[in-house]
């Protein structure tokens, strides 16, 4: 059973900074999230703080000693309170410090990104990156609450907004029913790079209320990631080869988008490649990798380094149809070879 409690919608931000006690809180904000909100810089100037900068690169062990040694000073205790303010490196440290601290403190994720919303910050899954590898040292800590304001959205990059749409598709995937059809049903027109409406950030809102749904149920069934948790992986065993290789050209969500097409062509659905290429294309999403990741021997080396092989074996995350979404072990490199084919062909 799931201890978190989900809450979304616009004012939701602000409302818990305004609810939390100033003394036993401790906050963890992104860089650039405390920038673009005065609402969380505030929260950062009058309570003990710990600011993330900005990027993956500093998911590190580095970044979670200084943020523990941060804790300490504080003097934050069993009874204090974690808060995490930001995308999914800020909520995965937060959570990660948390776990460990005093053997571990409450925290509350409040995710300020579209992947963070719609997938980081809840589930209990804290890491940092280390020996090269991406999440190779972690914990599961549920976060008491998942508090997601759609309106600190409107501040990002367009092009992180589109990237954090491969997890929606994603998670709708997994869902199928409603949740597929309702984002299919999504305007295509939606231009990102248009100032955002009121009507914009409500889709937003009810896209991620969606999309926490179906992970809390997955969640509430297999916390530990050992079930049907796993199908969340869907598209990330691709993807992480693609953005193993075109890092910094890459970002995450851009390489699930490619992991999608090829998860689909591993399924051999190709009503359903079909469908994940038009959506992608709508949302301006990659069809094809850049050219260093477009090498299949180094993009077969990258999927078997990830930490998700069982014994050299590859397991993928096949999409047979939406809403019928199976974990499948010692799968073949040869339908490997030619999942990868559906992005490096033409
Ligand atoms: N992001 C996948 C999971 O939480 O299991």
């Amino acid at each position: 059973m799931s201890v978190t409690q989900v809450e979304v919608g616009v004012g939701r931000l602000a409302a818990l900074l305004h609810e939390l006690p100033a003394a036993g809180v401790f906050v963890v904000a992104d860089e650039r999230a405390a920038a673009a909100h005065p609402a969380i810089g505030a929260a950062v100037d009058a309570r003990t703080s710990f600011v993330v900068p900005s990027g993956e690169e500093h998911k590190t062990w580095a970044t979670a000693e200084a943020l523990l040694l941060a804790l300490d000073a504080a003097g934050i205790d069993r009874d204090g309170l974690v808060l995490g303010v930001g995308g999914g490196v800020t909520t995965d440290l937060a959570g990660f410090a948390a776990s460990l601290h005093r053997r571990g403190v409450g925290w509350i994720a409040a995710p300020t990104t579209v992947v963070g919303a719609v997938d980081a910050a809840l589930g209990g899954k804290t890491a940092v990156n280390l020996g090269g590898g991406k999440n190779t040292v972690g914990t599961f800590h549920e976060p008491l609450r998942v508090v997601a304001d759609p309106s600190t959205l409107t501040t990002l990059d367009p092009r992180h907004v589109r990237a954090g749409l491969a997890e929606v598709l994603k998670t709708a995937l997994i869902a199928g029913g409603e949740a597929w059809d309702s984002v299919l049903a999504l305007d295509l027109a939606f231009d990102l790079d248009d100032a955002w409406t009121d009507a914009t950030v409500a889709d937003f809102g009810a896209i991620i209320e969606r999309c926490l749904a179906t992970k809390l149920d997955l969640v509430t069934r297999d916390l530990h990631d050992v079930g049907p948790r796993r199908t969340l992986n869907l598209g990330h065993t691709f993807g992480h080869a693609f953005e193993a290789l075109a890092l910094p050209e890459l970002l995450h969500g851009e390489a699930v988008a490619l992991g999608l097409i090829c998860a689909a062509r591993a399924a051999n659905n190709v009503s359903l490649e079909t469908t994940i290429r038009e959506r992608l294309k709508a949302w301006q999403l990659p069809l094809s990798p850049p050219p260093p990741a477009r090498d299949v021997d180094a993009l077969l080396t990258e999927m078997l380094r990830d930490k998700k092989r069982a014994g050299g074996q590859h397991t993928l995350i096949v999409p047979h149809a939406p809403g019928d979404v199976r974990v499948e072990e010692g799968v073949k490199e040869t339908r490997i070879r030619k999942a990868l084919a559906a992005v490096l062909e033409g």
